[in-house]
C-alpha cells in the first residue's frame, strides 16, 4: 500500500493502492486493518475499474453508509468504479443494485422462502440429511475431504431444493459459479457466463411457468406472470441465490470447520457444552474474513458526512464489514477468537436495506454442519499441518479448496 501519513491539504487526500494480495487461512488483509486503526475513511485504488472510491473500515460509520438510504445502490450501475474484480458480479436489476421501492419489492419477493419459519422447518431436513453424508464419509474411512463429501455437497443440496434447480444441472452451476466468482476471469469471459447461466434460469422459469413446484423459481414465475417482477430481474435473483447459496456457504463453513480445528482450546469449550453454538457461530462469522476485497459500493446522492470526512454527492464509497468485525472500538481483542464472545453483533452478513438475505438459512446450515461433526466425529482433525491447506485464491468469496481431516 502505498501511504503518505501527513498529506498536504491542497493535495487532497492521499489515495491508497489495495492491491488485494492472495491470502492464506484466516490472516486479514494488511491494507483494510491499518486503514481501520490509522484512517478509517480512506480513499483506496483497487486492482480494476476506474478512479478512487472511499473506504469506510470501522464499525459504526459501516453501519451508518449501510444503513444510509442517500448511499445509492442504483447509481452504481453503468459506472466503472475502482473494483476487486474485472467484471461487475452484481448485474443491474439484481437485488443487490437496486434502491427501493424497487429493491423492496424484490425483498418481498423472497422474503417469505428465506424467513425464519421456513428456515425452522427447513432445519430437520437438513440434519438428517447432514447425518447421512458424515455417516458415508465415515463409512469411506480416513482421510476425507470435508469440503468436498460434506459441507459442499449439503449447502449445495440445500440451496438447489429451496430455489428448484434440479440436482443434476448442479455441476454445470458450480462450472458457471467458478467462473463467476474468480478474479482472472476477464470482463468479456464474465459477461459470457452470465449470459449462458442467464438462459439456463429463463429456461428453467418458464418451464416452471407451466408446471409449477413447490420452490421459488415456480414463485418468481408466477409473480412475473402478475406483473410483479420483470425477467432481468428474476433471473438475477436467481443467479444470486444460487452462487451464494453454493459459494459463500460452502466457503465460509469450510473455513469454521478449519479454525475449529487449529483452536482446540476453544472447540473443547464447545463440546463441553453444546449450547454454546449459535454463539460460536456467531463469534466463528465475526472472525473469519470471508471475502477479498471490497463487494459492490455505494454512491452518494448528497454531500454526506462519515467519520469527520465529507463524502461529496456522486462520489462512491465501499464497506468493509471484515474491518468493521475487528474494530478495536467494539470488541476486546479483536483479532482474536472467543466463542463465548457476548459483545455487540457482527456485521458478516452486512446491514441496513441490504442485510444478506440468506442469513438465517447460513446460520442454520453451520449450525446444522458443526452440531453434525461435533457429534460424529469425536477425533476430528486436520489431516495434514494447517500450512499445508491449499486456500482459493483468485475469487471472491475465501475458503479452503481442499480440507483434508482425519479422526
Ligand atoms: C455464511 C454465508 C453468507 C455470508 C457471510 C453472506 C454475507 C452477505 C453480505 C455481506 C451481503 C451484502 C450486504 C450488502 O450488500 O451490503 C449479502 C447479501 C446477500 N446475500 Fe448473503 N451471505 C451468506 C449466505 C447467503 C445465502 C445462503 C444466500 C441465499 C441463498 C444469500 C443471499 C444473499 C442476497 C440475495 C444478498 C443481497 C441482499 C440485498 O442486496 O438486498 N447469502 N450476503
Amino acid at each position: 500500500m502505498t501511504r503518505h501519513p501527513h498529506p498536504s491539504p491542497s493535495q487532497g487526500p492521499v489515495v491508497h493502492d489495495w492491491a488485494v494480495a492472495p491470502l492464506r487461512g484466516t490472516d486479514f488483509d494488511p491494507v483494510p486493518h491499518r486503514l481501520l486503526r490509522e484512517e478509517p475513511v480512506a480513499r483506496i485504488r483497487l486492482p480494476y475499474g476506474e478512479g478512487h472510491a472511499w473506504l469506510v473500515t470501522r464499525y459504526e460509520d459501516v453501519k451508518q453508509v449501510s444503513a444510509d438510504p442517500r448511499f445509492s445502490r442504483a447509481l452504481t450501475v453503468g459506472r466503472p468504479i475502482t473494483s476487486t474484480t474485472p467484471h461487475t458480479l452484481a448485474p443491474a436489476g439484481g437485488v443487490g443494485r437496486a434502491d427501493p421501492p424497487d429493491h423492496t419489492r424484490l425483498r418481498r419477493l423472497i422474503a417469505p422462502t428465506f424467513g425464519r419459519r421456513r428456515i425452522t422447518v427447513l432445519r430437520d431436513r437438513t440434519t438428517r440429511r447432514a447425518r447421512r453424508l458424515a455417516l458415508r464419509t465415515l463409512d469411506a474411512g480416513p482421510p476425507a475431504d470435508l469440503a468436498e463429501t460434506f459441507v459442499g455437497p449439503l449447502s449445495a443440496t440445500v440451496v438447489a431444493e429451496l430455489l428448484g434447480v434440479p440436482a443434476a444441472d448442479l455441476d454445470r452451476v458450480e462450472e458457471w459459479r467458478a467462473g463467476l466468482l474468480s478474479h482472472d476471469t476477464t470482463a468479456a469471459e464474465g459477461e459470457s457466463v452470465k449470459r449462458e447461466i442467464a438462459g439456463y434460469f429463463a429456461d428453467l422459469a418458464r418451464h416452471r411457468a407451466e408446471h409449477p413446484a413447490d420452490d421459488l423459481i415456480s414463485e418468481l414465475a408466477a409473480a412475473r406472470a402478475a406483473g410483479g417482477l420483470s425477467t432481468p430481474e428474476l433471473v438475477s435473483m436467481a443467479v444470486m441465490l444460487t452462487l451464494n447459496g453454493l459459494d459463500a456457504v460452502r466457503n465460509i463453513v469450510s473455513t469454521m470447520v478449519y479454525v475449529l480445528l487449529t483452536h482446540p482450546e476453544q472447540t473443547a469449550k464447545l463440546r463441553a457444552d453444546p449450547a454454546l453454538l449459535p454463539r460460536a457461530v456467531d463469534e466463528l462469522l465475526r472472525y473469519i474474513p470471508q471475502r477479498n476485497g471490497v463487494g459492490m459500493p455505494r454512491v452518494a446522492t448528497e454531500d454526506v458526512e462519515v467519520g469527520g470526512v465529507t463524502i461529496r454527492a456522486g462520489e462512491a464509497v465501499h464497506v468493509f464489514y471484515p474491518a468493521a468485525n475487528r474494530d478495536p472500538a467494539v470488541y476486546t481483542d479483536p483479532d482474536g477468537l472467543d466463542l463465548t464472545r457476548a459483545e455487540a453483533p457482527h456485521l458478516a452478513f452486512g446491514h441496513g436495506a441490504h442485510y444478506c438475505a440468506g442469513a438465517q438459512l447460513a446460520r442454520m446450515e453451520a449450525e446444522v454442519m458443526l452440531a453434525t461433526l461435533l457429534a460424529g466425529f469425536p477425533g476430528l482433525a486436520l489431516a495434514v499441518p494447517p500450512d499445508r491447506i491449499a486456500w482459493r485464491t483468485g475469487s471472491v468469496n475465501r475458503g479452503p479448496e481442499t480440507l483434508p481431516v482425519t479422526w
